[in-house]
């Protein structure tokens, strides 16, 4: 394997994060296991400042433009060498625990990572290891009580890569959205349901703020590091004024509202766990502490940015 990189960054997909130069020029090799939604833009971006980027994938992108790609499928004995990953020098994981609940990388990377000695892991996880807060604000010194199975799953996947000894940063996300995955793209497909339940909220995270977050963490010193943070924009709300939203940028009229009682028998076991569980992800620590500056403080700021993909 050379030192081979991902497809080139569309002109339009460029987006101006201030600490890009500092964490390109502090990175030798990024390595990031799972090229899905997020793990592709980050790598999208550091490629575009000049930095090497291997990015793993099960299978090879169909187009065939994808020239990082590195195979990476543990269940079918796929690992990449010790050679593949030479001159790694940060590493982001974006793969979730594996159908059984443990680490896919952890089960079968750990010993070749550690023989890299890299300077930083991040590990993106979920908010949901906060648990229901019936609304309440979770930040990284909340207590964590995971409800759901999957987030259960989680939390010692979290625990196995601190135990690991490798530099990890935990990075909590709640519901990541961004061009190509947003309430507009369901309103314009005819899925799309408005949904109404008292007092439930959601957060969530634009996918460049994800991006813009890592770099900023990236360019700071190690010392200043914090080994948990939350990614969030600043405004938890219900779905149901997101979606307004999107009806309003897409100029269409929204779907009849429901009551979750009502609809709650007819969703499927994934969707009914998602509203089973309300909090407020701050991420004070990230802006204040850090010094980040969010690109979409909101939803407001971040779907409209996504509009442009429909006209
Ligand atoms: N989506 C959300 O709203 C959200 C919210 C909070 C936290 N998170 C977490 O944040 C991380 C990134 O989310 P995302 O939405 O960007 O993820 P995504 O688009 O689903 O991408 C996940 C990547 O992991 C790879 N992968 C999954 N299981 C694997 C396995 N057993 N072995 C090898 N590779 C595997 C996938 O490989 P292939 O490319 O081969 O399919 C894919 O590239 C995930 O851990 C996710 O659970 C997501």
């Amino acid at each position: 394997m050379t030192k081979e990189s991902v497809n080139p960054v569309a002109a339009a997909d460029r987006i101006d994060h201030p600490a890009l130069a500092t964490a390109a020029a502090a990175i030798d090799r990024l390595l990031v296991l799972g090229g899905g939604y997020t793990g592709r833009r980050v790598a999208m971006a550091l490629e575009a400042a000049g930095v090497p980027v291997l990015l793993t994938h099960r299978q090879p992108d169909p187009s065939g433009n994808d020239p990082g790609w590195l195979h990476f499928d543990p269940d079918q004995g796929a690992l990449p060498s010790q050679s593949d990953l030479a001159g790694v020098s940060h590493v982001l994981v974006t793969i979730p625990p594996n159908a059984g609940g443990r680490d896919p990388v952890l089960e079968s990377l750990e010993a070749t990572l550690r023989r890299l000695d890299p300077t930083w892991v991040g590990y993106l996880s979920t908010t949901g290891v906060y648990g229901d807060t019936g609304g309440a604000w979770v930040d990284e010194t909340s207590p964590t009580q995971p409800l759901l199975e999957r987030s259960q799953a989680r939390l010692a996947c979290e625990q196995a890569w601190r135990r690991s000894g490798l530099p990890v940063q935990l990075l909590r996300l709640p519901a990541i959205y961004g061009p190509g995955r947003n309430p507009m793209l369901s309103l314009r497909n005819g899925t799309a349901r408005l949904i109404h339940k008292p007092g439930q909220v959601f957060s969530r995270v634009h996918v460049d703020d994800i991006v813009g977050a890592l770099l900023h963490t990236i360019a700071l010193p190690p010392q200043a590091r914090p080994d948990t943070l939350i990614l969030a924009d600043t405004c938890p709300c219900p779905s149901s004024e997101i979606l307004g939203l999107a009806a309003h940028l897409l100029d269409c009229r929204l779907p009849e509202v429901q009551r979750y009682a009502d609809v709650a028998p007819s969703l499927g076991p994934m969707a009914r766990s998602f509203w089973s569980e309300n909090r407020r992800a701050s991420s004070r620590r990230l802006r204040d502490d850090l010094g980040y500056r969010l690109l979409y403080p909101t939803y407001w700021e971040g779907l409209s940015s996504c509009s442009g993909d429909f006209f």
